[in-house]
């Protein structure tokens, strides 16, 4: 296993292209099952997710491969792979995501049996409205041995809600609406959800034949087609890789140049980054974050899109905990989503959690020690904490990490920061 090392204290200074989106990623690829013909995507970032996501596309059938200009050629031939329906415990365990192959796979191939995705350390991770919304389709759902079994000769268009406790749900809506496409009739889906990656999913699915109208709203409605076809599709810039190296400029008081940024994607980002004091600015073509002003501190709230992403909460934390003052994080997607302000406290941050509130009272100075990894953004967070924690941080089970962000320390490191990734 490997780990990253950090020496804390350096300044970032310089020029970093974002990749494109994994969450956006993830459901357009899975969607490629419903598409008669090749279809070639660009901007997929070369992380473990996505590795993992090929993996169970090929078991379903799919002939993947990496074209020279960095994109991804995906087809799968109808009639061939018929039979092929399961996306096994083994690969569906290493990535909660891939459950967005369940209503593709329904859709297409009339049966789907998906291993029933666990919980993790960010929540409890329920699929009860993916299930929900597949149900008023039409489909039979069952579950046995671990598995989703989901079957249906032809699915029928409905209205369907899918509010949840915690509002709405991402890939429910990713997987609903993939099933809807080919659907005979019409389907709305109210309380859905519309995050830019689900917006960029419904796009792709455009692009490919389908008629879904309402994106970007909480209500899609989607009239059925008879068959989508192969297309080219760019994916939309990653907003949480930039939002956590706008933290990165940031919480080092540096000065950072971004490219590939869709600032319209990242307002609520930006709006509270700005309230702490961190310079944002953009001609168009880059965004450039600097500092050089005396931070304060903020009341965050994580709610769904347009409001601030449960994915930056982690890392909102870190810069928060060295800003002298109170500040409240109150999460509303994921109440339990605080497993990083442990390991802050390690490093000597004042943080007090009351769930769905994590109070913090924050130090100028954090000091760099051993610290964990427990999910993906948590690891984030720990990150940019190293980088301005005074001597060295040792950040172990990093393989969280290597899950959505490519290659994390070299590109810290061109930035500027002292980070290295040793064996263990
Ligand atoms: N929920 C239910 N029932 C469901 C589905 C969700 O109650 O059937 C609840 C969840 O427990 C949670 C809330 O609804 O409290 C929202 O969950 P959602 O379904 O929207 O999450 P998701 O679709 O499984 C995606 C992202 C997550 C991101 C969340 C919230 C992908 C691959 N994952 O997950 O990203 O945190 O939306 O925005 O798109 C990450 O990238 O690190 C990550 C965890």
């Amino acid at each position: 296993m490997d780990k990253i090392v950090i020496e804390g204290g350096h300044r970032l200074e310089g020029k970093i292209r974002i990749n494109g989106a994994k969450n956006a990623a993830l459901p357009i690829m899975a969607a490629c099952l419903l598409l008669h013909g090749p279809s070639r995507i660009k901007g997929i970032p070369n992380i473990v997710d996505i590795r993992t996501q090929i993996r169970i596309l090929e078991n379903l059938g799919g002939e993947i491969q990496h074209l020279e200009d960095g994109s991804l050629e995906i087809i799968f031939r109808d009639g061939e792979n018929k039979e092929k329906i399961t996306a096994p415990y083994d690969l569906v365990r290493k990535m909660r995501a891939s459950v967005c192959v369940l209503g593709p796979l329904l859709s297409k191939r009339g049966k789907a049996k998906v291993s029933y995705p666990g919980g993790c350390v960010i929540g409890q991770r329920p699929i009860d409205l993916h299930l929900k919304g597949l149900k008023a389709l039409g489909s039979d759902i069952e579950t046995t041995e671990g598995y989703v079994i989901a079957s249906a000769s032809r699915l029928k268009g409905t209205r369907i809600s899918l509010k949840g406790q915690y509002g709405t749900t991402v890939l429910g809506t990713s997987n609903v609406m993939s099933a809807a496409v080919l659907a005979e009739g019409t389907t709305i889906i109210d309380d859905a959800a519309c995050e830019p990656e689900v917006q960029d999913l419904a796009h792709f699915l455009n692009k490919a034949g389908a008629r879904i109208s309402g994106i970007g709203s909480n209500t899609l409605t989607i009239e059925g087609v008879k068959e989508l076809h192969g297309v080219d599709y760019e994916i939309i810039p990653d907003r949480i890789e930039a939002g956590t190296f706008m933290i990165a400029g940031a919480i080092t008081k540096g000065e950072i140049i971004m490219e590939n940024v869709r600032n319209d994607h990242l307002t609520a980002t930006i709006e509270k980054l700005r309230e702490i004091g961190v310079e944002i600015t953009t001609n168009g073509k880059h965004t450039t974050v600097k500092s050089n002003n005396k931070y304060r501190p903020a009341d965050i709230t994580t709610t769904p899109y347009p409001g601030l992403p449960t994915d930056m909460q982690a890392q909102f934390m870190a810069l928060l905990c060295t800003v002298p003052g109170k500040s409240v994080i109150t999460e509303k997607i994921f109440p339990d989503r605080f497993i990083h302000s442990a390991e802050l406290r390690r490093m000597g941050a004042d943080i007090q959690v009351n769930v769905p509130c994590a109070t913090i009272n924050g130090t100028p100075s954090l000091s760099g020690t051993h610290v964990m990894v427990s999910d993906l953004r948590a690891g984030a967070g720990l990150v940019l904490a190293g980088l301005v924690a005074k001597g060295t941080t040792h950040i172990h089970r990093i393989y969280h990490l290597d899950r959505g962000y490519e290659q994390i320390e070299k590109r810290l490191s061109q930035l500027g920061a002292n980070i290295t990734r040793v064996k263990e």
